[in-house]
């Protein structure tokens, strides 16, 4: 028998006291949170509670956007996502991202669209790129339905497979973070359905942090969950925790709907 140390509470990424601000106005305040590894963490809370914002900040996002400011620490493995050193690119490798809309490429093939960030760095090799063509699109749950037709366009897709699609894109480079804000707000349930299946599948392999404002998504997807209101991180807990018994006031207004 042995004795390795459970993984279940290493910590992938941390913030310390992380605060966004457009101009003036910050978007997320403080914010010191703990994502482990090869879970699935939830950030819920109201519209304009700066999840996305905060969620932006764990990849150096806001370096495109113009006005933004990152203040505090935001960690991946120990190490500082914001060092001057670290190449922003090299960053949203390892932390990569799914947005509320599918962001296929509508005329590029669905295989170009899947190995779009490894032709970025160069890389010609055929069977390479066959070889994680096929894995990224097996892993997104899409394999079976698209490998007949790989020279066909992403826009050809329904809005579901789009979404499996952006994720099939996102594994590709091998992340060991995957950001997904709110990547079923624009799916059909049955496809919501399969994105929340694969997700589950996901976990084993990626450490997964998901922006929804639908508290059942939360509750049936997620390990931990962070509530977010006003810019402010208003209780961290492990999801069953959060939903039976918070510790917060707020927390049990939001998850009881009475406000929204
Ligand atoms: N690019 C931006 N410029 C200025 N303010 C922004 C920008 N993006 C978001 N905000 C503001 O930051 C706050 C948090 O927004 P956001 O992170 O989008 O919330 P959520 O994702 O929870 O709906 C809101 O007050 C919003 O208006
Ligand atoms: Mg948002």
């Amino acid at each position: 028998m042995n004795n390795e140390p459970s993984n279940e509470n290493k910590i992938r990424l941390e913030t310390i006291d992380l605060s966004v601000f457009y101009g003036q106005n910050p978007g997320v305040k403080n914010v010191s949170l703990q994502i482990f590894d090869k879970q699935v963490t939830a950030f819920i809370g109201p519209s304009g509670c700066g999840k996305t914002t905060f969620l932006r900040a764990l990849n150096r996002m806001h370096d495109l956007t113009r006005g933004a400011r990152v203040t505090g620490k935001a960690l991946i493995d120990g190490t500082d996502i914001y060092d001057p050193k670290i190449d922003p690119v090299t960053i949203r490798r390892k932390i990569g991202m799914v947005f509320q809309k599918p962001t296929p490429f509508p005329t590029m093939s669905i295989y170009d669209n899947v190995v779009a960030g490894l032709k970025l760095v160069g890389i010609k090799n055929k069977s390479l790129l066959d070889e994680v063509c096929e894995r990224s699109l097996r892993q997104s749950a899409l394999w079976e339905e698209v490998k007949d037709r790989l020279k066909t366009p992403g826009g050809s897709l329904s809005g579901g497979q789009q979404q499996r699609l952006s994720i099939a894109r996102a594994l590709a480079v091998e992340p060991e973070v995957l950001l997904m804000d709110e990547p079923t707000s624009s799916l059909d349930p049955q496809s919501t359905n399969r994105i929340e299946e694969l997700i589950g599948e996901l976990k084993h392999q990626v450490t997964i942090i998901i922006v929804t404002h639908n508290m059942q998504q939360a509750s049936r997807v997620s390990d931990n969950t962070a509530f977010f209101y006003i810019g402010n991180l208003i209780e961290f807990n492990k999801t069953t925790k959060i939903f039976t018994n918070p510790d917060q006031k707020r927390t049990e207004e939001y998850i009881t709907g009475q406000f929204g």
